[in-house]
C-alpha cells in the first residue's frame, strides 16, 4: 500500500481516512490508535475525530455529514461499538456508501451478498487474503464459521461462498443456539473463530489437519503490567497440537484487517479522484 501511495503522480491529492470514535472504550481506542499508525506508514492522510460517550445522535449524525462533504477523506468509518444510547444503524446507513471502506452500509452489504461488491470488509477479507497467500484451498472444502455478527460471520459466509476463484466453499454458519457446538466444528476444514469468547474453540473441537482462523481478540486478566493478556476464540495451546495451520493473537487477523482498510481506502481515493 505505501509503495502505491508513493507511485501516485506528484501533484495529485493524497488519500485520506477519516475515523469517528465516540467514547473511551480502551479496545477501540487501541484499534483506532493502530489504523491511525498504519495510515502513517503508508503515506494515507488521516484524522480520528474523538467525541465523548455522552454525544447526541443529532450531533453525531451531523459530524458525519461534514465528512462526508470534505474531499479531504475519500474514506469515513464510525468506530462500534457506540454507546447504548445511539441507534447504530442510524449511523452506518448516514456514512456516504462511497466512503464506506468498512463495509457496514446495506447498499455494499447488499452488493457484497450478490457477488458486485465495491469495498470488501476489512477483517473477512484479510482472512481470504491469508488463506490466498498460504495457498490453502477453499474450493469445496468445509468453511465453519462460528459467529454471525454483521461484522466477521455473516460477510465472510457471504464472500466464502461466492462462485469464484479463492472461495467457492462449502460453508456452515454456527452460533450460540447450537446445543453441541463441536458437533459442528468438527467437520470443518477451515475453521473460524468469529464469537468474541475467550478460548472456547477447544483442540478436540477441531478436526485433525483443519486449518483455524482466529479472529477473537478478548482480554483476559492476567498478573501482567497491564493487568490482563490478549487470547483469541481459540484455546491455541491445544488447537495447534490437532491444526494443521493456524493464526495468532495478537498478530494474525488483526493486522490483516487493518491492511484491508486501507487497501478499501486507497480504492475510494481511486473511484472518487479518477
Ligand atoms: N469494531 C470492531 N471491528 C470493527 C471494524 O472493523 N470497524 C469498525 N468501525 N468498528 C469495529
Amino acid at each position: 500500500m505505501a509503495e502505491e501511495v508513493a507511485a501516485l503522480p506528484s501533484g495529485s491529492p493524497r488519500p485520506g481516512l477519516a475515523v469517528i470514535l465516540v467514547g473511551d472504550d480502551p479496545a477501540s481506542q487501541v484499534y483506532v490508535r493502530n489504523k491511525g499508525k498504519a495510515c502513517q506508514k503508508a503515506g494515507i492522510e488521516s484524522i480520528t475525530r474523538l467525541f465523548p460517550a455522552e454525544i447526541s445522535q443529532e450531533k453525531l449524525l451531523a459530524e458525519i455529514e461534514q465528512l462526508n462533504q470534505d474531499d479531504c477523506y475519500h474514506g469515513l468509518l464510525v468506530q462500534l461499538p457506540l454507546p447504548g444510547h445511539i441507534d447504530a444503524r442510524k449511523v452506518i446507513e448516514a456514512v456516504a456508501p462511497e466512503k464506506d471502506v468498512d463495509c457496514f452500509h446495506p447498499f455494499n452489504v447488499g452488493r457484497l451478498l450478490i457477488g458486485m461488491p465495491v469495498f470488501l470488509p476489512a477483517t473477512p477479507a484479510g482472512i481470504m487474503e491469508l488463506l490466498r497467500r498460504y495457498e490453502i484451498e477453499t474450493s469445496g472444502k468445509h468453511v465453519v464459521v462460528v459467529g454471525r455478527s454483521n461484522i466477521v460471520g455473516k460477510p465472510l459466509a457471504a464472500m466464502m461462498m461466492q462462485k469464484q476463484a479463492h472461495a467457492n466453499a462449502i460453508v456452515t454458519v454456527v452460533h450460540s443456539a447450537a446445543g453441541d457446538l463441536g458437533y459442528y466444528t468438527r467437520q470443518a476444514d477451515i475453521l473460524i473463530g468469529a464469537i468474541g469468547r475467550p478460548e472456547y474453540l477447544k483442540g478436540d473441537m477441531i478436526k485433525p489437519g483443519a486449518v483455524v482462523v482466529d479472529v477473537g481478540i478478548n482480554r483476559v486478566e492476567a498478573d501482567t503490567p497491564k493487568g490482563y493478556r490478549l487470547v483469541g476464540d481459540v484455546h491455541f495451546e491445544e488447537a495447534s497440537q490437532v491444526a494443521s495451520y493456524i493464526t495468532p493473537v495478537p498478530g494474525g487477523v488483526g493486522p490483516m484487517t487493518i491492511a484491508m482498510l486501507l487497501k478499501n481506502t486507497l480504492k475510494a481515493y481511486h473511484l472518487q479522484t479518477s
